[in-house]
């Protein structure tokens, strides 16, 4: 019994750290390699949906990052962000990216922003790795805490921040309806990205504070929650 409760865990880190599912440059055509080896963008769009897509999806779907300063960026990823489930990926983390190939995913989300879209990227180099179902479980995404905010705050926080451009109803107006069914796996991760960092080139402004605007992380999960609670009748 004892020794059971103390391999558990460890069982998981190593699942963490060994997912499966994910290719490796070996597998690539000569000519993605050699464009991989040579270009850090494309090779930071191959790194990113190797590494970060079976959590944060494509970097088009939920902008994680956008609206942060590189060196906030450099921190996250290298170190991870305690108390959920993103480990580091820095090798001084127990990760297993290089530095060049942290600056490479950086680059990727920097070209990206400074454009307001996608690099040009062979497409085959963001295909995501093969779901493999064991993967998804030892990297418990069952088990990711959902957004923790209060529903009824973050009711009038949309009031005050959202309803004049997507209705007080949430039916949508000079923005987009903001009702269910929402898109993707994870609409709580988008909806947040969005709130956050705003959509350059749209009338959607960045909220965050640390995106000069005036939603806490804490108002943020707030008015999240409040758009994935049911609408009120
Ligand atoms: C196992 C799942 C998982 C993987 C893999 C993962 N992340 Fe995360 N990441 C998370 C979670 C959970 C959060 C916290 C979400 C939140 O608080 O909004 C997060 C947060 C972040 C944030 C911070 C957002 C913010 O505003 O605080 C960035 C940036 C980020 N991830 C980038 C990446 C990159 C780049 C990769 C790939 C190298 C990656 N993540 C891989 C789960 C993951
Ligand atoms: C000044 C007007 C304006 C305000 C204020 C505003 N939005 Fe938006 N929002 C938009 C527009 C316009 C879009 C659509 C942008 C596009 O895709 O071109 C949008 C898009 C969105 C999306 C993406 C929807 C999707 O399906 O992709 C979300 C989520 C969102 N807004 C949430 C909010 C929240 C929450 C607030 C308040 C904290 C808010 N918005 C405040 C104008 C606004």
């Amino acid at each position: 019994m004892a020794m059971r409760s103390f391999l558990l865990p460890l069982f998981f880190v190593m699942a963490i750290a060994t997912p499966s599912g994910a290719r490796m440059v070996e597998d690539l055509s000569p000519p993605l390699a050699k464009l991989v080896a040579k270009n850090p963008v494309a090779n930071g769009g191959w790194l990113y949906t190797q590494n970060c897509y079976r959590c944060h999806l494509s970097y088009n779907q939920t902008r994680q990052g956008r609206g942060m300063s590189p060196e906030s960026l450099r921190k996250i990823v290298e170190n991870g962000k305690t108390s959920t489930q993103m480990s580091g990926f820095g090798v001084l983390a127990g990760g297993k990216l290089k530095n060049s190939e942290i600056e490479a995913i950086l680059s990727y989300i920097t070209t990206w922003e400074n454009m307001s879209g996608p690099p040009a990227i062979p497409p085959e180099l963001l295909v995501p790795p093969a779901s493999d179902p064991a993967a998804l479980r030892s990297v418990g995404l069952p088990r990711f805490p959902p957004v923790q905010g209060d529903a009824s705050v973050g009711r009038v926080l949309y009031l005050t921040n959202c309803s004049r451009c997507h209705n007080p109803d949430r039916s949508g107006y000079i923005g987009r309806r903001l009702l269910p069914p929402w898109d993707g796996m994870r609409p709580d991760l988008l909806l947040k990205a969005t709130v956050k960092s705003g959509i350059p080139g749209s009338l959607m402004p960045a909220f965050a504070t640390d995106a000069n605007g005036q939603l806490r992380p804490k108002d943020i999960d707030d008015v999240v929650s409040f758009l994935l609670s049911e609408p009120a009748k």
